[in-house]
């Protein structure tokens, strides 16, 4: 199937396997993977380390502000592959520590940080073929990215799932608390001011509570097929 220049906008609540789904296209495809949330944990990373940020998750917004203008956090390295860099430095696993993840969401509630996210990802996703992943790139970021997917699954599944990735991870936890954070989250998400959590009019929505990746594969290439009308031959 000769896959089309087009930007894959996949958003969706947490955990419901945004990124796995969206590298695999990547892939698949042979298209560049940006990881909108990447970013995110980046600026937080730098505010952390900064100084820039207080353990009660209060911003020093005009320092933030300053130092927004010359930050350089871009991604290195090909297709589903990439690393997110902060200047010369990879972050890759920086970014994903649980100090990261307890404060990326009062960074990614402010306009100066979302603005800056939505720049940099403009200007590397313009080139088409690429997939991006986050909450708002269907709506805001790429409002006419030419396909959008939204993804959702139930919420019991999806506390499941992040229980046992934790638990790979080392992290003992309980069903019940990672089920509470997941539906806390999925509010905050929905509800905040600036870019929510919301489904693009134009969005398809992929609901994987029982599909495997594979299946989710197969999904989206049915998609494209009629969508784009493609046939195995193109
Ligand atoms: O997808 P993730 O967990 O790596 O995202 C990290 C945080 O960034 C998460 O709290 C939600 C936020 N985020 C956002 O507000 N908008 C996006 N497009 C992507 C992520």
């Amino acid at each position: 199937m000769r896959i089309p220049d087009i930007i894959i906008a996949v958003d969706g609540y947490s955990s419901t396997g945004k990124s796995s789904f969206a590298r695999l296209i990547a892939r698949e495809f042979g298209f560049q993977y940006l990881d909108s949330g990447a970013l995110y944990r980046g600026v937080t990373l730098f505010a952390i380390e900064n100084g820039l940020i207080s353990p009660d998750g209060t911003i020093d917004i005009p320092a933030m502000e300053a130092a927004l203008e010359t930050l350089d956090i871009h991604f290195e390295g090909a297709g589903d592959g990439s690393c997110t860099f902060m200047g010369d430095r990879c972050v890759e696993k920086d970014i994903r520590t649980l100090a990261v993840s307890g404060k990326v969401s009062p960074v990614a509630a402010m306009p100066q940080v979302r603005e800056y996210v939505d720049r940099r990802l403009r200007l590397l996703g313009g080139k088409k073929r690429a997939v991006l992943d986050g909450r708002d790139i269907g709506t805001t970021v790429f409002p006419d990215a030419e396909l959008k997917i939204f993804m959702t699954a139930d919420v019991e599944v999806r506390a499941m799932r992040r229980m046992k990735e934790m638990q790979s991870k080392g992290e003992n936890v309980r069903f019940e608390d990672v089920l509470h954070n997941l539906q806390e989250r999925d509010y905050i998400d929905s509800h905040r001011e600036v870019s929510p959590l919301a489904m693009a009019k134009d969005a398809i929505v992929l609901d994987n509570s029982r599909m495997t990746l594979d299946d989710q594969m197969v999904w989206l290439r049915n998609i494209m097929r009629k969508k784009f009308n493609l046939t195995d031959k193109d």
